[in-house]
């Protein structure tokens, strides 16, 4: 059995328990490695859905796409009710449970509410700015006028409702915000800003900043790997070559900045010590990013090479180094991930999209499986 295979099981092991123990529940982020569980009402909820989809589609045990499938009218009832929904993550909580379900099962509920959800996150679409604002409503002080990084994996929920409706209304807001994206948080050296302050009133670009990260400037390791994913997927959908370079000047930066073991501290500008946490989900993500960006690259590429060869190396230090595999009863798949590190909000602690990201890295490495809910 090779590494991967073995971590896959494990993971899959571990996520059967949670079902089990934990039935209808969802994981919340907590500090203390560990997760509560409790409601749909944060931006993560779809990631434990995702990951039954995943276990599903690896080894086709009905268990974990019943379990999945349970949880379609919660997500549904969260839609009606607009629960916790004033924010851009409605992309990551309906393409990993909704629009999943939709593309393994062909369920048309499972459709309808992923349109839904995509009609409420172009809602958020600020057409004076060209953005769609991250979080709170319209007249928030602080965040009216906001965009940060992490939205670019909301898009394929919009380019997923084109492709699905023909109304070119989605394909074109998640493209113009990608090119805001692209023109505004991606600094020349191919470092990020987490996130872009524009005037509400005129649309002008105001300044960069972060929130998670470690000051204005500083470059959010899990931002920079949001970057090298979302603008990969970008260009998935709307074959932009410039979305691929810079997907690459991401993914180049992350790789020059990556410490020795190959998984990131939480910010590439932080002072390192003895107890700088680390965010193992960055480097899961960015994994993730790597894995889509080798599926665009000839094989004559020299770059590709490097990319494989990093690849390899971040997922080898995650199994050996961060995963949980020695630990049977851990609810989490990996250790040291990190939410809010300056907000002291889970600095060192299991991340469910840590978890989910990592097992999908996993899946695509063992079985050439892509992405399949961004598929066409
Ligand atoms: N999208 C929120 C985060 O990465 O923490």
């Amino acid at each position: 059995m090779n590494m991967w295979t073995h971590a896959i099981d494990d993971a899959l092991l571990k996520i059967k328990q949670n079902i089990l123990k934990h039935p209808g529940k969802l994981p919340h982020i907590t500090d203390g490695e560990r997760y509560e569980w409790g409601d749909n009402n944060d931006w993560i909820e779809g990631f434990y859905v995702g990951m039954m989809w995943l276990a599903y589609e690896y080894g086709q045990e009905a268990f974990y796409k019943e379990s999945a499938e349970s949880y379609l009218a919660n997500f549904q009832d969260r839609l009606d009710r607009h629960v916790a929904l004033d924010h851009h993550d409605i992309g990551f909580l309906y393409s990993l449970s909704a629009v999943a379900e939709w593309h393994v099962t062909g369920n048309q509920a499972a459709r309808e509410a992923a349109l839904q959800a995509a009609d409420k996150l172009l809602a958020r679409w600020r057409p004076r700015i060209g953005i769609i604002q991250a979080w709170g409503r319209e007249d928030d002080p602080d965040n009216g006028g906001r965009m940060i990084i992490d939205c670019l994996l909301n898009l394929p929920l919009l380019f997923w409702a084109y492709e699905q409706t023909g109304d070119a209304k989605y394909y074109d807001i998640a493209f113009r915000h990608a090119l805001q994206s692209q023109k505004f948080l991606v600094r020349g050296d191919g470092s990020s800003y987490h996130t872009f302050y524009f005037h509400t009133e005129n649309g002008s670009a105001l300044r960069g900043g972060t929130h998670q990260g470690y000051q204005d400037g500083s470059t959010w390791t899990r931002g920079q790997a949001w970057g090298i994913y979302g603008f990969a997927l970008a260009y998935r959908y709307t074959k932009h070559e410039a979305f691929l370079d810079t997907s690459k000047l991401l993914a180049r930066y992350f790789i020059e900045h990556l410490p020795e073991d190959d998984v990131v501290y939480w910010d590439f500008d932080v002072p390192v010590e003895e107890l700088t946490p680390r965010d193992s989900s960055a480097s899961a993500i960015a994994a993730c990013g790597l894995l889509e960006l080798l599926e665009y690259m000839e094989e004559s590429d020299p770059e590709r090479t490097i990319f494989e060869e990093v690849l390899h190396r971040s997922m080898r230090s995650l199994v050996e180094h961060y995963a949980t595999t020695d630990l049977p009863d851990a609810e989490g798949l990996l250790k040291h991930g990190s939410y809010h590190v300056r907000g002291e909000r889970a600095p060192d602690d299991y991340m469910i999209w840590g978890d989910y990201f990592y097992l999908e890295a996993l899946v695509r490495l063992e079985k050439g499986n892509k992405a399949f809910w961004y598929e066409t």
